[in-house]
């Protein structure tokens, strides 16, 4: 999984130019499918069909958001300096000092308005990027152009860091559960969503679309093993979250269960998850058409939305673990 997860993190794809990262996991999931196609809102759906009958059969959907926070360019001025604004939940206190790469390849570095006292942390509208331009004529970024915070992927231990771990970590486990599924009695739908950064755009879309009975994101979540953290119980490298509750989410206590008991069974360490900030593709799946039993698999994660966020591999391969367990059996309710 490293080397793929290296690959998909180094990959700029913000919300709505989910384009490169579409091509990479394409070409990884094609030999597992039965069926692929990619929607409208671009978001990459692989159906793999039961293998085995069974009483129940679910059509079941699964969802990793390809895209990550980034920023579009709103204003240049005649000297070349360029303004911009956020594409999803871009914080000031992480941008200061980044680098960002945009789409045609310019990459820029953040600067700030002079400061009032030298603690303050500037809001977005008082940075600039500066791309090495000298004025607005040769500025090699235009309006609109987006572009994402550049930061390469590194190893500390079993402890992975990289940009856009939020949710590349989920598009890595999604990808390695639909490799090791064996066989199934269920109609597996693994989407690969868009948009999910600024409001689960592509997930509701995609759930409209397929019409599952069950749905489950994977996503990462916040820990409170910080020090100095919000009081959450969620740690890293103690095995997959089974979300509870987060802000614009409460799971099914079905799909809550069924996680649970499926983890136990298998011998795989889990945690219960009560999110205090943020929300998944989940939230979009569960209130689509008549409404959709929901839940998600969450990814212990420090340092969400900087571009150092950091997870732990024994919760990556436990996360796919879990998954593969839950869809290779059939449903119980
Ligand atoms: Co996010
Ligand atoms: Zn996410």
């Amino acid at each position: 999984m490293k080397p793929l997860l290296k690959t998909l993190t180094e990959t700029f794809a913000p919300s709505g130019y989910e384009d490169a990262i579409r091509k990479i996991v394409q070409k990884e999931v094609k030999p597992f499918a039965d069926e692929i196609r990619v929607d409208a809102m671009g978001s990459l759906i692989v159906h793999k069909k039961p293998t085995t009958k069974s009483k129940n059969p679910r059509r079941i959907m699964l969802a990793a958001h390809m895209d990550e926070i980034g920023v579009i360019v709103s204003h240049v001025d005649k000297n070349g300096f360029v303004r911009f604004t956020n594409v999803g939940g871009v914080f000031g206190r992480y941008t200061l000092g980044a680098r960002i790469r945009f789409l045609n390849g310019t990459t820029g570095v953040v600067g700030f308005d002079k400061l009032e006292s030298v603690n303050d942390i500037p809001s977005m509208s008082k940075m600039y990027i500066d791309v090495g331009a000298t004025s607005r004529k040769n500025c090699p970024v235009q309006i609109g152009d987006f572009g994402a915070f550049e930061r390469s992927y590194m190893e500390m231990g079993n402890r992975l860091v990289a940009k856009s771990l939020d949710d590349r970590a989920g598009v890595v486990v999604l990808i390695e559960a639909l490799k090791a599924i064996k066989s199934t009695p269920n109609d597996l739908y693994f989407v690969f969503t868009t948009q999910e950064e600024v409001g689960t755009r592509g997930a509701g879309t995609a759930a409209y679309g397929i019409d599952p009975e069950i749905g489950i994101a994977i996503d990462v979540t916040g820990t409170g093993d910080t020090p100095a953290s919000l009081k959450m119980s969620m740690e890293l490298g103690k095995g997959p979250c089974v979300k509870v509750r987060d802000p614009g989410m409460l799971s099914d206590p079905r799909v809550v269960e069924w996680m649970v008991n499926t983890a136990e069974k298998a011998k795989i360490p889990y945690q219960r998850e009560v999110l205090l900030v943020g929300s998944t593709d989940a939230r979009a799946i569960q209130i689509t058409r008549a409404g959709v039993m929901a839940g998600a698999l969450s990814i212990p994660c420090r340092y969400i939305h900087s571009a150092s966020e950091m997870v732990d591999y024994e919760d990556l391969k436990n996360s796919a673990k879990l998954l593969t367990a839950m869809l290779s059996k059939p449903v119980s309710f």
